[in-house]
């Protein structure tokens, strides 16, 4: 699919996927995005646009993938592991093409400017990486100040910020990025934007047009990285995610799905839990049965996984697929609620894969379940009329294969 409307929804699309791994700070991607925009306003940057400035803003923290490691970076000014989300997001990046010009900078947003102006790098990527480190700090100083004076609003920040930046923090940026910094900010209006209902709606009217293709494999690529934040953010589910994408490819290769489907249906299995960014750390890494409130909180991610993929064209089937994989057909799943027919058979497949997979892992609180016991608590949901029969035939009918693309470390490997 070649289209200009592509690119700003993948990119926001991500920038949000990104910016939801850090709960209790969301829109950090947008804000940076936006402060190092309007600085682009003030200086040059060979070959790189506004809308280059702008997209590496919201993607430059692409290489986080802990709720931990994300709270570090936003209230501590220097962290000695902080380079290692810069290279974590520069391998993510790279079977993206339309996305491979901003790795450079991503890979040296946390250098300091004494080291980045000798590095080998092209000097257009130089001051880009400079600029996205400072509207980075800016937005963790911001963070700190609203945190200390939680009465006040970013306006009242702006001193304080600009004070550190061309004090304390000085010799961390290269000069000119510094000297765009305070007259971009130094307009009440830059400010006012940084509010969260504003900053929203500026992004979302920002005109963002690049012509991408996104065939299956980018969208695949695109759906490793979202996948990698799900499961670093969720422990004791990690793998989870790329093991149910395989088991559901294969036994919709067994179905006699057409190919192209299959690998929709294996990019489903990656996302299918992707909701679960909006749950808290508490509810998903709780031990124990969950109470009311924290089961509604549970049940809320089928929804969400809709509401973030179906944006983007690409993504829309999955998206569908994805929020119905708690559904039953008897009607007592969740979030629709839905019945029989009103699933479909892409939404059965990846329940069953989902349920599968899930027994056959370990998780802290209970052990894996031996194959037999996983095909019997299957048949009993097949009895019940909850999920499909005839899906759990193929599934009964390679079941080895099922349990190796379940449990097996290779079935980790990238496709
Ligand atoms: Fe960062
Ligand atoms: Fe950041
Ligand atoms: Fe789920
Ligand atoms: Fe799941």
């Amino acid at each position: 699919m070649l289209s200009d409307q592509c690119f700003k929804d993948l990119t926001l699309m991500i920038s949000d996927v990104i910016d939801q791994v850090g709960l209790d700070d969301s829109q950090h991607g947008k804000r940076v995005g936006y402060m190092a925009w309007k600085c682009s306003g003030h200086l040059d940057i060979p070959n790189f646009s506004p809308t280059d400035i702008l997209v590496t803003g919201l993607l430059h923290d692409i290489g986080v993938s802990s709720s931990r490691d994300h709270e570090l970076l936003v209230t501590q000014m220097d962290w000695d592991k902080a380079q290692a989300h810069c290279e974590e997001g520069t391998k993510l990046l790279r079977d993206l093409p339309f996305y491979s010009k901003y790795i450079p900078a991503i890979r040296h947003h946390h250098t300091k400017w004494p080291a980045l102006s000798e590095s080998d790098i092209d000097e257009g990527s130089k001051l880009l990486a400079s600029l996205v480190f400072l509207a980075d700090r800016a937005d963790a100083l911001l963070f700190q100040y609203l945190d200390n004076n939680p009465d006040d609003e970013p306006i009242h920040a702006m001193a304080f910020i600009q004070a550190q930046l061309t004090d304390q923090l000085s010799d961390y940026f290269a000069p000119v990025c510094v000297d765009a910094f305070i007259r971009a900010s130094s307009i009440d209006a830059f400010w006012f934007n940084l509010e969260s209902a504003h900053l929203d709606r500026y992004i979302h009217n920002l005109d963002i047009s690049v012509p991408v293709s996104l065939d299956i494999q980018a969208t695949e690529a695109v759906a490793l990285i979202l996948a990698a934040a799900v499961d670093a953010k969720s422990p004791f589910t990690a793998d989870h995610s790329i093991r149910v994408g395989k088991l559901a490819c294969y036994i919709a290769q067994q179905a006699g799905l057409p190919d192209l489907r299959c690998q929709q249906l294996r990019i489903a299995g990656y996302l299918h839990d992707i909701g679960k960014l909006h749950i808290p750390d508490k509810i998903l890494d709780k031990q124990g049965p969950l109470n009311a409130k924290e089961t509604i909180a549970m049940h809320r991610h089928g929804f969400e996984a809709k509401d973030i993929l179906e944006r983007v064209e690409a993504f829309r089937e999955i998206a569908l697929w994805s929020c119905q994989h708690h559904e039953f057909l008897d009607g007592s799943g969740y979030p629709y609620h839905l019945t029989g027919e009103q699933i479909p058979l892409e939404s059965r497949i990846l329940t069953i894969a989902d349920i599968f997979q899930a027994l056959a892992q370990k998780r802290p609180y209970r052990d894996s379940m031996p194959l037999s016991q996983v095909i019997g608590i299957l048949t009993d949901l097949t009895t019940e009329g909850k999920i499909d029969a005839n899906v759990l035939e193929i599934v009964y009918a390679h079941q080895k294969q099922c349990w190796t693309l379940a449990t097996a470390a290779d079935s980790l490997n990238r496709p």
